[in-house]
């Protein structure tokens, strides 16, 4: 959707473009026209980029204003090409421009602006000559394809301000040393993240003479640690530095007198031993980030001095002992992320004092204390503020409550006992997400509960709910990920909305869960739908009302005690691609709608009392077949020859029937049968083996698996 919407965007600003030049070009005496000569730089250098969607086709020759060009910009008073934006800026990859540059871009002397970034240059090196663009003040170069060593040339750039080769994923670039960046005395931002600097020893020492630079990321670089101690640390203008992602970098002494740093991100350095020290004199930092290391010390006490902190994150570190008190005066503090440490005991009263704290999270440690101690601490202050409280995987006990702001509460896999009941959750008005599986808790509601959230996300698996089906969850409309099986763990993602409601006890008629008023309000299904109510007690019929699930991709109804035919109107599941009713009571012959789900991949009627013939039409009409299960029913007279012509069949079950007749020679055409089965996943037997019984003398069995 994204996407269309993009394009549609494109298309849209292409118009627009079109249409101011169009009037530019009616009204010949506008007074501000492009340069001749900039307009003919302009179109040698279209010439030789590619531009496969068109992107520059308000570039044409003939008359006409370029300063309306898409992309191009010009100064007001004297009408010079002041800019170039050619970034494309979703990184969208059919939009990339690509080719050659141009050196005919030296005629435009004004540019001040040259952004090409997301774009796909495929490894050709960043032209020496846009040295030579000296007026340049901001130059991005970001994600766009360059390759090679950075041209020591762009040194002579001396007015740039921003500069930006950011390329984290590809590493084509790479620096030999610094020399040529210490001319850039007014730079304030530079992102080399992703280019390779583990030869470019002197970094240091150039960046520190730079008398204006601000922000420095260097995520990715390769970065070896700088031991020396500067005689003189300058970097006084640096706020923020990023070096994350350099397994050798460590935490340089040097680093320490940077006391105007606001920002510190050094994730995944490979820090060692206890917090260091250091750190408490850099109090004016507002975002520590030392995540994903191998700090192993406790929380020390001198973390109270950082009190400007905000972002405080030190998750997948050895972390331990108990979180300080001293926490609560940090007051400032909007995340805490201390998940995947060995943190222990209760949490410190203090942390009800911080009122803006809207995220906590401490998964996986081995915090105890009970969730309603926890909510009582928290309904100080920071109950106003809180939206995010992340305790999974702990040791916690007890129940749970009240914090208004709520928005997500993950309490899975602690050791939470005993009954929960709608009081408990009368003022979480905002719960969107609520994850609590891997506790023994039980749910005590009225019929007619109403809860006070919509929630979009809810994960109560091995909860005791039953034995009625719980109809507060079919009220929650929004409801985009349900899990709330005994055991299981269900595939997500943004376009299938997967229900697993298998191995479950509920009971009775499935007409309910699909007929009945709410769902009829939901019949504006957009997504593919997973429906899993296997392994359970339903019984009573198939219900008949399938044309308002017309987006049901699969569907599993096994092991239950399901009876009577199978009915027609599931013909309208046109976009079915896997239905298993096996071991259940169903009756009757083999549906003849079935011919209208051409998009069946898997169909899995064993176990059943199906009548009948195999009819021809299974090998004509259902040419997607990889799995074909027709075990243990009463089928009888032949095998129809059109079953050869099921060329991407991986299992054919007919055992346990009474057919008879010959196996049809054309079998050894199934080819993909000899092929090791590559059955879509969702098929519970993929990992078994099956083979080929050539002789079926026993019950006529074709092939089978074991
Ligand atoms: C040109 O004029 C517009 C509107 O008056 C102004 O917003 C813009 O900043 C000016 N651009 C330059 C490069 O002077
Ligand atoms: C860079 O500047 C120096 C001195 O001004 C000049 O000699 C050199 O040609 C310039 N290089 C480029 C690529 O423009
Ligand atoms: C960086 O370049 C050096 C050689 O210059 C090479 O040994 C190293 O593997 C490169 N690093 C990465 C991460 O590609
Ligand atoms: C610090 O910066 C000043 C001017 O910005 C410069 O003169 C001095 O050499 C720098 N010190 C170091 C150690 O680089
Ligand atoms: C912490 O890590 C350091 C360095 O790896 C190690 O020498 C030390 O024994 C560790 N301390 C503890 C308490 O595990
Ligand atoms: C912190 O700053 C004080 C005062 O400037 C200084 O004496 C001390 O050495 C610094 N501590 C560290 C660990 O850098
Ligand atoms: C924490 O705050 C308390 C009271 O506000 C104060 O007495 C104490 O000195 C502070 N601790 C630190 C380490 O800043
Ligand atoms: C906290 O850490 C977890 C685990 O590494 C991570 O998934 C999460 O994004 C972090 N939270 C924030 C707010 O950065
Ligand atoms: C819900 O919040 C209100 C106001 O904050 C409070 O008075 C009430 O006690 C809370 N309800 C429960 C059940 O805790
Ligand atoms: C559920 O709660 C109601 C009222 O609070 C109580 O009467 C009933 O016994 C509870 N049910 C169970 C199974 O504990
Ligand atoms: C249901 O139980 C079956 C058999 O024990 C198991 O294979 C399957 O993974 C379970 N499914 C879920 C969602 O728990
Ligand atoms: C769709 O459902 C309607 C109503 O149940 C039924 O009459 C019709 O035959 C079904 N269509 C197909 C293709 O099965």
């Amino acid at each position: 959707m994204d996407d269309s919407r993009n394009v549609f965007f494109v298309f849209l600003l292409i118009t627009i473009v079109m249409a101011i030049s169009a009037i530019s070009f009616c009204n010949g005496n506008m007074e501000v026209l492009c340069k001749e000569s900039e307009r003919r730089a302009l179109l040698s250098f279209k010439q030789d980029l590619k531009d496969p969607m068109n992107r520059l086709s308000s570039w044409v020759s003939g008359e006409g204003d370029c300063c309306s060009w898409a992309g191009v910009g010009c100064d007001n008073l004297t009408s010079h090409v002041f800019e170039l934006r050619l970034g494309n800026p979703e990184g969208y990859s059919r939009y990339k421009l690509g080719g050659k540059i141009s050196p005919s871009l030296l005629n435009l002397n004004y540019l001040n602006y040259l952004d090409l970034s997301n774009n796909d240059f495929e490894g050709i090196p960043i032209p020496s000559f846009i040295g030579s663009l000296k007026s340049l003040v901001n130059l991005d170069l970001s994600q766009a394809g360059f390759g090679g060593v950075i041209p020591h040339q762009l040194g002579n750039l001396s007015n740039l301000r921003y500069l930006s080769f950011e390329n984290s994923y590809e590493r084509l670039l790479k620096v030999e040393n610094f020399q040529w960046i210490s001319s850039f005395t007014s730079l304030k931002f530079l992102d080399m993240s992703g280019v390779n600097l583990s030869k470019a020893y002197d970094w240091v020492q150039v960046l520190n003479t730079l008398p204006s630079l601000a922000e420095l990321r260097l995520l990715f670089c390769d970065l070896g640690h700088v031991s020396y101690d500067l005689p003189l640390v300058n970097f006084t203008s640096l706020s923020i530095f990023d070096a994350s992602g350099n397994q050798q970098f460590g935490l340089p002494k040097w680093l320490f007198g940077l006391r105007n740093l606001n920002a510190l991100y050094l994730q995944g350095v490979s820090l060692e031993g206890p917090i260091p020290f250091g750190l408490a004199n850099m109090t004016r930092l507002k975002i520590l980030d030392l995540s994903t290391n191998y700090l192993n010390s406790t929380i020390p006490q001198w973390f109270g001095t950082l009190h400007h902190l905000e972002i405080l994150h030190l998750r997948a570190n050895e972390l331990e002992g108990n979180i300080p008190s001293v926490i609560g005066n940090l007051t400032s503090l909007i995340s805490l992320n201390l998940t995947r440490n060995q943190l222990e005991g209760k949490i410190p009263e203090s942390l009800g004092n911080l009122c803006k704290l809207r995220r906590l999270q401490l998964r996986h440690n081995k915090f105890s204390g009970s969730v309603s101690e926890i909510l009582e601490i928290l309904s100080g202050c920071s109950a106003d503020s809180l939206e995010e409280l992340s305790f999974r995987h702990n040791q916690l006990s007890e129940s749970f409550g009240q914090l208004v702001k709520l928005e997500s509460l993950f309490i899975s896999h602690n050791s939470l006992k005993g009954m929960v009941h709608e009081v408990h959750f009368a003022n979480l008005t905002r719960l969107k997400y609520l994850h609590a599986s891997g506790n023994s808790l039980t749910l005590n509601t009225t019929t007619n509960w109403l809860p006070p959230f919509q929630l979009d996300s809810l994960i109560l698996n091995s909860w005791h709910l039953g034995p009625k089906f719980p109809m507060w969850i079919r009220r929650q409309q929004h409801l985009f990920h349900l899990e709330i099986s005994n055991t299981g763990i269900s595939v997500v993602s943004s376009n299938i909305e997967t229900v697993d409601f298998s191995n479950n006890s509920f009971s009775g008629s499935l007409s309910h869960f699909f007929c009945d008023k709410i769902d009829q309000e939901q019949n504006s299904f957009v997504q593919q739908i997973y429906l899993f109510l296997g392994n359970n007690l339903l019984s009573g019929s198939i219900p008949k009302c399938w044309t308002k699930w017309k987006t049901l991709s699969v569907l599993y109804l096994e092991n239950n005690n399901l009876v009577g035919v199978i009915p027609s109107s599931m013909g309208n599941l046109t976009d079915l691609w896997a239905l298993n009713l096996r071991n259940n009571s169903l009756t009757g012959e083999l549906p003849l709608f079935v011919r209208y789900n051409t998009n069946l991949m898997t169909l899995d009627l064993s176990g059943n009392k199906l009548i009948g013939k195999i009819p021809n039409w299974m090998g004509t009409s259902l040419l997607g077949l990889k799995v074909l299960n027709l075990r243990s029913n009463n089928f009888e007279g032949n095998i129809p020859l059109q079953i050869c012509d099921l060329v991407n069949l991986q299992v054919l079950d007919l055992a346990r029937n009474n057919l008879s007749g010959t196996i049809p020679r054309c079998f050894d055409n199934l080819s993909a049968m000899k092929t090791t089965p590559a059955l879509p996943s969702i098929y519970p037997y993929e990992t078994e083996e099956f083979y080929m019984m050539p002789d079926a003398e026993v019950c006529w069995n074709i092939y089978m698996w074991s």
